[in-house]
């Protein structure tokens, strides 16, 4: 198994240290443009497996996609991040030139990837990737969803004071602030409705709480997050390789699924070795779905912009 990530910076570095912890690679390829860092990010890595236990091969590149040659998986997490104040949609213009200049680069070398996007906005990275990629709509998979039903999972967690192992949670829609929809309905303690712990207000806030849960990081890092995002890449990644059939939350292209199409947005999904294997209909509720219809119109106003980029 032959896993590349692009982008050596904190989310690309986070998502390789666990992919390299977990051994789920046979070799790691981590590549960044800036000269020097993923080869130094790599070895670093490599210099804690003989302490963690793990024992991957670690390859870092300096934009050489050669190096990158038949990889099973791709993890893409190249671009800016946000600053504080910004939102995840403001970075299309430099992000989408970089998003699709890596794709390029990355089918030149593997012919058959399965890519997983993390860069931002992602839901309009995953859908230009899904447009420039030619591949089977099955292996392109947005990582959005599962790092923001983990911070669902924090937040009911710590708002009723109990074990996060016991909680399931899971927010579909857009990856941003205002688009993304923590579905607090269907979110259980070990099985029994949130709602029975928790009253509507303090639910309703932690509803509130996840939406902006990686603004709340911006304001507080001065950047974006790294380690639950980082390890978000990596849980999809292990789901992949691991053919776990698991359900997690990903930014996929829909086909009628969820009353849309021509998009790609946040459902739940098993994934496995062909990468995200089957959409789950969770049947929402009317007032669920009008969200979810309107999480569509402004990702698809977003997916617009695409058009008037020069790319
Ligand atoms: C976040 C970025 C990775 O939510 O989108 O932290």
């Amino acid at each position: 198994m032959k896993i590349t990530v692009v982008g050596a910076g904190a989310v690309g570095a986070t998502c390789a240290d666990n992919i390299a912890r977990k051994e789920l690679a046979d070799e790691l390829v981590l590549l960044d443009i800036k000269e020097g860092i993923a080869e130094g990010k790599t070895l670093d890595m490599y210099q804690t497996a003989s302490l963690l236990g793990f024992d991957t091969t670690l390859i870092g590149s300096t934009n050489d996609y050669t190096k990158t040659a038949n990889s099973d998986v791709v993890v893409i997490t190249s671009g800016l991040p946000r600053k504080p104040g910004m939102t995840r949609e403001e970075l299309i213009g430099v992000n989408a030139g970089i998003v699709k200049s890596v794709v390029e680069n990355i089918l030149q070398y593997s012919k058959n990837p399965i890519i997983v996007i993390i860069s931002n906005p992602m839901d309009t990275m995953t859908y230009l990737t899904k447009s420039i990629a030619g591949l089977d709509k099955h292996r392109i998979i947005g990582m959005g969803g599962t790092l923001d039903s983990a911070r669902f999972k924090c937040y009911l967690a710590k708002a009723m004071d109990v074990s996060i192992n016991d909680i399931s949670g899971t927010v579909i829609g857009g990856h941003g602030d205002t688009t993304m929809i923590p579905l607090k309905r269907l979110a259980t303690y070990n099985g029994v409705p949130v709602s029975q712990f928790l009253d509507a207000e303090t639910l309703d806030q932690v509803v509130a709480d996840t939406m902006v849960g990686g603004a709340t990081l911006t304001g507080l890092l001065g950047t974006s997050a790294w380690y639950a995002p980082g390890a978000a890449g990596a849980a999809l990644v292990e789901a992949i390789v691991r053919d776990e059939k698991k359900i997690m939350a990903c930014c996929v292209p829909l086909d009628g699924e969820y009353n849309q199409k021509d998009i790609c947005l946040g459902v739940p999904v098993i994934l496995g070795k062909n990468g995200w294997e089957k959409i789950i209909d969770y049947k929402l509720t009317e007032e669920e779905q009008a969200t979810f219809n309107k999480s569509a119109d402004a990702v698809r106003n977003m997916n617009a912009v695409l058009e008037t980029l020069s790319l």
